[in-house]
């Protein structure tokens, strides 16, 4: 496969860790740890497309999300740093003493427009609106959308499982568990695995989208992929799992037992997991796997997102 270039922003490769907990041994491929400020796996994705902004000599960047959004906040971190303006279109409201990822994205000096959840859903049609008007003043626009989930994005996740493969034998690992949001992680993990013929499960756990809903996202990204970069690969859709009834109190929140599971993590490994993606990911992964005695078998993919948890601290202090 011809790669398209990318810019080098990720502290990479990132650790893959032995870890215990409960007494059990498991390994967790720390994605948490690609950088400070836009730690996580948005950065394998941003660096194809912020290269590809870049040779678009974009005067500015739009993308989308929640208010809590990793993705808009590593977006406006790595642009900051590229010195190209952002604007994010986020669903949520504004506040006079904004938490977490808002916090951090009004820092890096983002422009935000906020959007309730109706106009959200029209979201893509709003940028591209929005890139017209600027067109007609000969502004230059990049649009990322949601959760920089594209086929050029999902390429970062397809040189993951090359650098998995550096530090472990995948051929006797069952699977990969990682939270799914708008599917570009587990998509393009499932197209590295293929490309490298292994026999790999990826298990996605749905925190935003119906279980059918991502499961059609991740394999229409991944059919994309295939034919964009003319892979000569097929996607054997019984290696995608997806492992559903983990977010049923919705996306924005988190139950209590949750918590206390991530509390209890936290205090017996020194490892943050955050209430959108990584804790609800990690309960899936702690009852489907680690507690049957299959933690060795199925790696634990960190994907980041702990400024999230800033923003949901007091429900954290209630649960500790
Ligand atoms: C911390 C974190 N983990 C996991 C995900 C899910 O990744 P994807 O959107 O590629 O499914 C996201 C973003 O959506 C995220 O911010």
């Amino acid at each position: 496969m011809k790669t398209p270039k990318k810019l080098n922003l990720a502290n990479l490769p990132t650790p893959l860790e032995q870890v215990t907990y409960n007494g059990r041994k498991f390994f967790i491929k720390r994605d948490d740890y690609t950088g400070l400020d836009f730690s996580g796996n948005k950065i394998r994705k941003l660096e194809y497309l912020l290269h590809q902004a870049k040779q678009s000599r974009a005067d500015i960047i739009f993308t989308c999300g929640g208010e809590q959004s990793n993705h808009c906040r590593a977006t406006a971190s790595a642009a900051a740093r590229l010195r190209i303006k952002t604007r994010l279109f986020l669903w949520g409201k504004d506040s006079t003493n904004p938490e977490g990822n808002l916090f951090l994205s009004k820092l890096y000096g983002a422009e935000i427009s906020f959007l309730n959840k109706k106009n959200y859903l029209n979201v893509n049609n709003i940028m591209i609106e929005e890139r017209e008007k600027l067109k007609k003043q000969n502004k230059n626009v990049y649009v990322i959308p949601e959760g920089g989930s594209t086929t050029l994005g999902i390429l970062g996740y397809i040189s993951f499982i090359d650098e998995l493969m550096i530090q472990t034998d995948l051929k006797k690992t069952e699977g990969i568990l990682c939270a799914a949001g708008t599917g570009g992680t587990a998509a393009g993990m499932l197209i590295g695995a293929a490309l490298n013929k292994l026999k790999l499960k990826v298990y996605a756990v749905n925190v935003l989208y119906s279980k059918e809903e991502i499961r059609r996202k991740i394999l229409y990204l991944t059919e994309g992929c295939i034919a964009d970069y003319k892979l000569n690969i097929s996607i054997d859709e019984s290696n995608l799992i997806i492992l559903d009834g983990y977010s049923n109190e919705g996306y924005k929140n988190i139950t209590g037992n949750k918590l206390k599971l991530i509390n209890d993590f936290a205090r017996s490994t020194g490892i943050l997991l955050d209430p959108a993606y990584t804790g609800k990911a990690f309960c899936a992964y702690n009852e489907n796997f680690l507690t049957k005695g299959k933690g060795r078998k199925v790696i634990f993919l960190h994907t980041g997102g702990m400024f999230g948890a800033f923003a949901k601290r007091k429900k954290y202090v209630r649960n500790m």
